[in-house]
């Protein structure tokens, strides 16, 4: 006999698998956020760094009048550009981000540890840094939720070649949504502008993907678009773990 949780499980399988083969026949974004709302378990949440891809995401949320709870991970690492955006995007839209922070007793015992640049030691000190900045503020938004939506694009780096449009995400237990997956950074600004969506100044200055402060610069032309993110480590598998594992099944870990 079935345990509820595994039950569950297996219907975020089919559900996934379905709405995997469903958006990517759509050929907006709006059409295909219109059916995550309508068919995607809730409640849906939507995680944003208030990068392009996220805007695009958000923009066509705002479009369809979709009920997700949009949350940002304020690292407290920030470009003041980036916290500039998510000002401008809310006044834009008439909406309010959730704005999710790491627990303080665990940053201050980070920084007490590795210091306040600390993640330059090694890539366990940065890891750790991530791991408390991000991954844990991470898993608590995601409490409670159904779904999942990120703008993640095969396109961004060999390690995203395979993302699924949806897929269930067993760490998280919720169906991971990626709207975006085969665009590509072409048809992504074509989007924005068209729309007229607000994005960070930094693009502008050439930074192509963006995160935390100290652990972004800005790329040369010719550079891959992730260069310029924790440069200092080799190009391999730069991830901070927020996307680690995205096609582990679900079942297995049934509690
Ligand atoms: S990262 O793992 O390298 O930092 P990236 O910047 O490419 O990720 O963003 C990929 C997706 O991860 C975004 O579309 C968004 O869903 C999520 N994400 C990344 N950083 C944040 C953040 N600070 N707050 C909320 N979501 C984020
Ligand atoms: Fe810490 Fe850098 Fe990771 Fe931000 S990107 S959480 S500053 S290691």
């Amino acid at each position: 006999m079935l345990r509820p949780s595994q039950e569950a499980g297996d219907n975020h399988e089919q559900v996934a698998a379905d709405l995997d083969r469903r958006l990517g026949r759509l050929p907006t974004l709006e059409a295909r956020l219109h059916v995550v709302a309508q068919l995607a378990p809730g409640p849906i949440a939507f995680s944003t760094s208030l990068g392009l891809e996220d805007q695009a995401i958000l923009h066509a949320i705002a479009a369809e009048g979709a009920k997700v709870d949009v949350f940002t991970l304020d690292t407290g690492r920030h470009f003041p550009e980036t916290i500039d955006t998510l000002a401008r995007t809310e006044q834009r839209y008439g909406l309010r981000i959730r704005v999710v922070t790491p627990e303080a007793a665990d940053v201050e015992s980070l920084v007490a540890r590795d210091g306040i640049m600390g993640f330059r030691l090694s890539i366990e000190a940065r890891k750790a840094c991530c791991e408390v900045r991000k991954v844990r503020p991470l898993r608590r938004a995601l409490a409670g939720a159904g779904s999942w939506i990120t703008g993640l694009r095969r396109d961004q780096s060999a390690g995203r070649s395979h993302i699924r449009f949806a897929a269930v995400d067993c760490e998280h237990r919720v169906v991971k949504i990626s709207p975006l997956a085969d665009w590509s950074l072409n048809r992504l600004e074509a989007f924005i502008a068209a729309n007229e969506v607000p994005i960070n100044p930094l693009y502008a200055q050439g930074f192509p993907s963006i995160g935390c402060q100290p652990c972004t610069r800005a790329t040369s032309p010719g550079e891959d678009v992730r260069a310029g993110r924790w440069w200092w480590e080799t190009q391999d598998g730069k991830e901070c773990g927020l996307h680690a594992n995205p096609r582990r099944p679900v079942r297995g870990t049934a509690a």
